[in-house]
């Protein structure tokens, strides 16, 4: 039983705040969606920890953009559905691809994002999956933080956007059955205010916190999406989460990412003998799209009975590596790996959730004046496995789109009164110490929903789930608490998809269901709230759920 909030409240008792639009994170999506929304909208930007702590800030490779002349909108389109693995959907990722270089363009002039150029022109770099170099970076490899310095920069000087730090998003409120309102918490003092906005931008990022390895930072606890679940908005595509084939094999956490663009300048895949584990694999070798790749390390690492492969960029110029990537360069040598003298240790970790809440093409969940932004919708871009470096592009593309939406959106059937909201939860039994059962909860989903999965494993999660069901119904008001709910949850949504789903595909491989099956599978797994339980039903490839067809439950009429 999942209850419908995180703990008891009642409205009338909490201080309320007043705006236009409530936007919750602040990595890409989060600062984006703002900052258009602030030339017609008083916005309150929520972030649970600093503004500039996010995803966005770790992202190396960069943005994927068809800039150069050569290249061409139809191959960027065709790479984003061959990694997709049959289930992107074609308008949206039509939608990313051509509203893409505009969205680059404007980083550059408005926001004056400086990205790395050569002889004049952007610099391009390959990743996986792609055809054509068309990833524009910045810093070498820190392109996440100069995008996120850029927006950030420009956000502060907003005075239409208030930004709240270190304010959690506990849950939404529904009235009418359209979203109305939130209730957030100041995770210093642990006060709760209502906001009471138009509409609600869910930019909350991912989740791969619920994994022991994982290359995101510990913030990524999957709120956005527990969120708007217990809200009784569709959500969709959960089981593919994306693991990154080159994490920096040292014992740190988060992992360090080895970034994919490395590989594009040349780096070898190798064993420990030096042999290219890609070679004969894949027409793009090293660049092959990431599920490909983590696919076969897995089995050359099982069938070599290690726990890592090694990235070789020995035989390239070492000038152009520490200058391409001075990051890589300096944290591997304050590890002791010398990149230009040693090969560099690496193994998979968990990196980016592919779906999400899902939303239309105008960011548009299915609970009007909710919407989902970035790593945290499913809009349908990503299909079964993301294209490298079309994540920042989806936060950028989406968040304009959302703006102008939310533009048109007349607000909830009884906006403008504020409804009494209570919800009284039953806060039963002894109190589990939320740290140790994080970290069981972690070392569970990395042994047994990571890159191969099978039935009796995946079970095993569930009856785990299961036998501590007890965290969810215990009112913690810290926010390690919260978070662990959320794990919870997300670990339950993603669990249950990848036991449904019989078949391999994109990041999603089955041991007992090892092959693609079209035929019964090119679909999606679509989960909801209903009276606590988690109910699914499969939605072919190509359908579209309803926009703002309304939630199942009305918080007022509880
Ligand atoms: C990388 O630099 O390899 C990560 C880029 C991405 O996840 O899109």
């Amino acid at each position: 039983m999942i209850p419908r909030y995180l703990f008891s409240f009642n409205t009338d008792t909490l201080p309320s705040l007043d705006c236009d639009v409530l936007v919750v994170g602040s990595g890409v999506a989060g600062l984006s969606t703002a900052l258009r929304l602030s030339g017609f909208a008083d916005v309150i930007l929520v972030t649970k920890s600093e503004l500039q702590a996010s995803s966005t800030m770790h992202a190396q490779g960069g943005i994927a953009a068809v800039i150069d002349k050569h290249d061409s909108c139809e191959s960027h389109i065709e790479d984003t559905l061959v990694a997709g693995a049959g289930l992107c959907d074609p308008e949206a990722t039509e939608v990313l691809v051509r509203e893409g270089p505009d969205r680059v363009l404007e980083l550059l002039e408005e926001y004056h994002a400086r990205f790395d150029t050569s002889g004049g022109t952007l610099d391009l770099a390959k990743e996986g999956g792609h055809t054509h170099a068309r990833v524009v970076h910045a810093r070498g490899d820190a392109t996440g933080s100069e995008v996120e310095s850029a927006l950030g920069r420009a956000l502060l000087g907003e005075p239409a956007v208030n930004v709240m730090e270190h304010h959690f998003l506990v849950d939404i409120l529904l009235d009418g059955g359209s979203c109305v309102g939130a209730i957030v918490e100041d995770t210093r003092r642990k006060t709760l205010t209502v906001v009471w906005p138009k509409a609600v931008v869910l930019a909350s990022g991912g989740t791969g916190e619920i994994y022991l390895v994982t290359t995101n930072p510990t913030i990524c606890t999957g709120d956005g999406v527990a969120v708007a679940f217990r809200a009784g908005a569709r959500v969709s595509d959960l089981e593919f989460v994306q693991f990154h084939p080159t994490a920096l094999h040292i014992p740190e956490e988060p992992k360090f990412l080895i970034s994919e663009a490395i590989r594009g300048e040349g780096a070898l895949l190798v064993d420990v003998e030096g042999n290219r584990v890609m070679e004969g694999q894949h027409p793009l070798t090293e660049l092959a799209p990431r599920d490909v790749v983590v696919a076969r390390m897995v089995e050359v690492m099982k069938e070599q009975q290690t726990n890592h492969l090694y990235l070789d960029v020995r035989h390239l110029d070492p000038e152009r590596m520490r200058a391409r990537f001075p990051n890589i360069h300096q944290h591997c040598l304050e590890a002791g790996i010398d990149i230009t003298r040693n090969r560099i240790p690496v193994s998979p970790a968990a990196h980016y959730m592919s779906g999400g809440v899902i939303t239309d093409l105008q960011g548009r969940t299915d609970i009007p004046g909710l919407y989902a932004c970035g790593e945290v919708a499913c809009t349908g871009v990503h299909g079964a496995n993301r294209l490298a470096s079309n994540s920042l592009l989806e936060g950028l593309v989406f968040a304009r789109r959302i703006a102008l939406s939310i533009d048109e959106y007349p607000g909830g059937t009884r906006q403008g009164a504020r409804p009494t909201i209570s919800w009284s939860g039953k806060a039963e039994g002894p109190r589990v110490s939320e740290d140790l059962l994080r970290g069981n909860l972690r070392e569970v989903m990395r042994d047994s929903v990571g890159m191969l999965r099978f039935e009796k494993e995946l079970s095993g999660v569930l009856e785990f789930l299961s036998d501590n069901a007890g965290v969810l119904q215990t009112e913690y008001l810290d926010v390690r608490g919260m978070e662990l709910k959320n794990m919870f949850t997300l670990a339950h949504l993603i669990t249950t998809s990848a036991l449904m789903r019989l078949e391999s595909r994109g990041c999603h491989r089955r041991r007992d269901y090892a092959d693609l099956d079209d035929w019964n599978w090119r679909k999606h797994i679509d989960l909801r709230m209903v009276e606590g339980d988690v109910a699914a039903e499969t939605r072919p490839q190509h359908s579209r759920v309803r926009p703002h067809a309304g939630a199942l439950t009305d918080d007022k009429d509880r």
